[in-house]
């Protein structure tokens, strides 16, 4: 595996310069599963993505991850990659069943060893790690028997992990991130069924539940360490937040019917997760619509909840059109996943489509940061963990696939746009690109190139 083309020099622009605060945190990131490889090296025990990705036709071209980006066996080199980057941060996710082969119980005490060298390493070159516990791939085993993030006993699991993590790699991790976007992952896992466990038999009910779970695992994790923190008070305090996903959604006319829409979509995808953060509750529209199908916090959960994070991890990649439901876009049938959102969604206006059909549409990260700071005025500030531009992934254009003409212009417009919002006082902390590495897409397999760095 070669990695190629490091850090080709920029194409010449007009653009001009934007200045950011020294303290601004740049940098890049990466999950385990679609990076490390290794799956069966070290001790590491199954994922339910192992499990997906070699069940025949659940993933593009029948890839597995089983090396992905052999980070695994090539991290030393990567560390490198990243200090000659210049990146002051690094985003990574640990393996939860390579620290824990079952989900619970026993301890992989060379998974430990793995993230602890990895971590002293990055240390050591001045990159500072920032650490999502659960980037989607969860231990079969926690599967196969505690039924995924549809019981609370995965929530109870992932509490107990969370701390071994906290106590081994405390001290030395500032940042954590607890679950990585889990409305997505339930929606994937639960409704669309593209992602394990691939259940699509109540996508109405189930997809609330796992991620009624995975907000409820959050705020007990996150409890867990000020706990742990409040008893060492002459530590550095460690931060800590959960990744949320948003796109943005555009009233697709003036109409106050379409501004309804755009408002009702934006609580059902941003608000499904921020409501619960910053509120204690799922947003108003959503509880109108869905009923006793969006489960409820105690007041205890809601006070945990409010109280969890310590900035706006934010993941971003696009923007949809939405109108109200009419005769032209008729509304969705009872037994759709989306039908409670109530709206139709449109292709951008004008806007062009990258290599996964997402439109390319970067404005919608501004309105998007205006729109946070606005409903949730987030303590800590809002930090962009995840955004960025996927190329083919094929070797159509290897021109392309070395110059990354079209991902430079796209974050170089992003940067732009994040830059007017601070200016007009949008607490914008920070910028992760995704991701450091070409690295196996999910249900794409390779057939898409994220990474500043391209893996042949
Ligand atoms: C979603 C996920 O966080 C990441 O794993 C994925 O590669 C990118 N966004 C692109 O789809």
């Amino acid at each position: 595996m070669l990695r190629l083309s490091v850090l080709p020099g920029p194409p010449r622009s007009r653009m001009p310069e934007y200045k950011f605060p020294p303290a601004f945190a740049w940098g890049t990131g990466s999950s385990a599963y679609q990076t490390e490889g290794g799956w069966q090296s070290g001790g590491r025990g199954l994922s339910i993505w192992d499990a997906w990705s070699h069940t025949p036709g659940r993933v593009a071209g029948g890839a597995v991850a089983d090396a992905a980006a052999d980070h695994f066996g090539r991290w030393r080199d990567d560390v490198r990659l990243l200090h000659r980057m210049g990146v002051p941060y690094y985003r990574l996710s640990l393996s939860w069943a390579r620290i824990m082969p079952a989900g619970v119980g026993a301890v992989n005490e060379d998974g430990i060893r793995f993230y602890s060298e990895l971590i002293d390493s990055l240390l050591r070159h001045g990159i500072r790690p920032v650490v999502t516990l659960y980037h989607w791939d969860l231990p079969l085993p926690l599967q196969l028997e505690h039924d995924g993030w549809l019981s609370p006993r995965t929530a109870a699991a992932f509490v107990a992990y969370a701390s071994l993590c906290f106590e081994r790699f405390g001290g030395r991790v500032l940042h954590w991130l607890t679950l990585h976007a889990p409305a997505q992952h339930a929606v994937n896992g639960y409704a669309r069924g593209e992602h394990p466990p691939g259940r699509t038999v109540a996508p109405t009910r189930e997809p609330y539940l796992a991620a009624h779970n995975m907000l409820l695992a959050h705020a007990l994790a996150a409890a867990r360490l000020r706990k742990m923190q409040a008893a060492r008070p002459t530590d550095q305090r460690a931060l800590l937040s959960l990744g949320v996903h948003a796109d943005w959604r555009e009233a697709l006319s003036g109409s106050e019917a379409d501004a309804d829409a755009a408002q009702r979509s934006m609580a059902f995808t941003l608000g499904w997760m921020a409501a619960p953060l910053y509120t204690g509750a799922y947003p108003p529209a959503m509880r109108a619509a869905l009923g006793d199908a969006l489960p409820s916090f105690t007041a205890e959960q809601a006070a945990l909840l409010r109280n969890s994070s310590d900035f706006f991890a934010l993941q971003h990649y696009s923007t949809l059109m939405v109108s109200r439901p009419n005769a032209t876009f008729p509304p969705l049938p009872e037994t759709s996943f989306y039908a409670a959102e109530g709206v139709r969604w449109h292709s951008t206006r004008g806007a062009r489509k990258n290599s996964l059909g997402w439109d390319i549409a970067p404005f919608g990260l501004y309105k998007l940061l205006k729109h946070i700071d606005e409903t949730y005025q987030p303590r800590g500030g809002i930090v962009i963990t995840e955004s960025g531009f996927p190329s083919r992934g094929d070797d159509a254009a290897p021109h392309e696939a070395t110059r990354d003409t079209a991902r430079v212009c796209y974050l170089k417009r992003q940067s732009a746009l994040f830059h007017r919002a601070m200016g007009e006082g949008v607490p914008v902390r920070g910028y992760f690109v995704w991701s450091l590495l070409d690295a196996a897409e999910w249900e794409h397999g390779f057939g898409t190139r994220f990474g500043l760095v391209r893996v042949e």
